[in-house]
């Protein structure tokens, strides 16, 4: 999409973080912002952020977990607007401290994945019958995670939920290339941004909360402190700051003008840093090699 001045974008997760960012960069570009967030003062305040900009806006508190809600903001946003043609499904929590799968409950999963998984997916749901409607070039950025590219102990649950959005996301694009829908869709690879998204507990109903106090940490399990972001070992045995520098961390703010940029492009992966590339090489190697017939 090379244009995308007095375009429509939807931003869910938008109330802070790297969804604020993205809606102000949208806006930035001459977009005009549907500012979605279960919190809804928080989405109020980013889409006011937007009219200063210039462009109109609509705050919205949406918990993407829901469908029926997630049905409501496309309602409102085609109510007000007409068109949508960004949609960037953001929205995302992750648990702390980092844990084993084995003591990771099936309430911690289903919470993880009804936000992170259902929750795009249900923005594919409510929005895609009505964008592909408009027979206009559209596209779909999708919130993935660089810890969905290798192995992160301790992370299964949201490891999971961001794998999910990669193999979909891949899917609906060649989907929609295949059947000449002019939508494009890209998968966001955040590495390390410094954001709220280590306090998403906050947002958890207190009925799907597990108790906290008896949650064995990952790190119990490994000879290494916890480090900001909740795992050390990334990549199970060495500190991370001696393998990577996708988890320096970015600021927000950083954020938006790289995702505008890759719809601008027409990117399949955009990511926030430079990929691990030794990491993600390392997996393609082995999954190439992984015929080892029956000797
Ligand atoms: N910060 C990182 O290092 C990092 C790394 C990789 C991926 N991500 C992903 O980036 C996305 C944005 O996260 P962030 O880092 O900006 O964190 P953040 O916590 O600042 O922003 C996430 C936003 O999502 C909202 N939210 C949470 N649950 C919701 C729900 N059920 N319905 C609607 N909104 C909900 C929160 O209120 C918050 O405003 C998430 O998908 C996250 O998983 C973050």
């Amino acid at each position: 999409m090379e244009d995308l001045s007095n375009r429509v974008a939807v931003v869910t997760g938008a109330g802070g973080g790297m969804g604020r960012s993205i809606a102000l960069a949208l806006a930035a570009e001459g977009v005009d912002v549907v500012v979605s967030d279960i919190e809804g003062d928080a989405a109020e305040k980013v889409a006011n952020e937007v009219r200063e900009l210039g462009r109109r806006a609509l705050g919205v508190a949406t918990d993407v977990s829901q469908l029926d809600q997630v049905e409501h903001l496309a309602d409102l946003a085609y109510e007000e607007f007409g068109a949508v043609d960004i949609l960037v499904n953001n929205a995302g929590v992750t648990m702390r401290p980092f844990r084993a799968s084995w003591d990771t409950e099936l309430r911690d999963f289903q919470w993880v994945m009804n936000v992170n998984w259902y929750g795009a997916l249900h923005g594919h749901l409510a929005f895609v019958p009505r964008m592909r409607e408009q027979k206009r070039d559209s596209h779909i950025v999708n919130t993935s995670s660089m810890t969905s590219m290798f192995t992160v102990p301790g992370h299964s649950a949201y490891s999971a939920s961001k794998a999910a959005i990669d193999a979909f996301s891949m899917c609906a694009r060649e989907e929609f290339k295949i059947a000449g829908i002019p939508i494009a869709v890209s998968v966001f690879f955040p590495g390390a941004v410094k954001t709220r998204v280590g306090t998403s507990e906050r947002l958890r109903p207190e009925a799907d909360r597990s108790d906290v106090r008896h949650v064995k940490p990952w790190t119990d399990y490994t000879s290494t402190p916890a480090a900001a972001v909740g795992a050390e070992n990334l990549n199970g045995l060495t500190p991370l700051s001696e393998v990577t520098n996708f988890m320096q961390p970015m600021h927000p703010d950083e954020v938006g003008p790289l995702v505008v940029n890759g719809i601008r492009q027409n990117y399949d992966f955009i990511s926030s840093h430079p990929a691990p590339a030794d990491l993600i090489q390392d997996r393609a190697d082995r999954l190439a090699n992984s015929f080892h017939g029956l000797s």
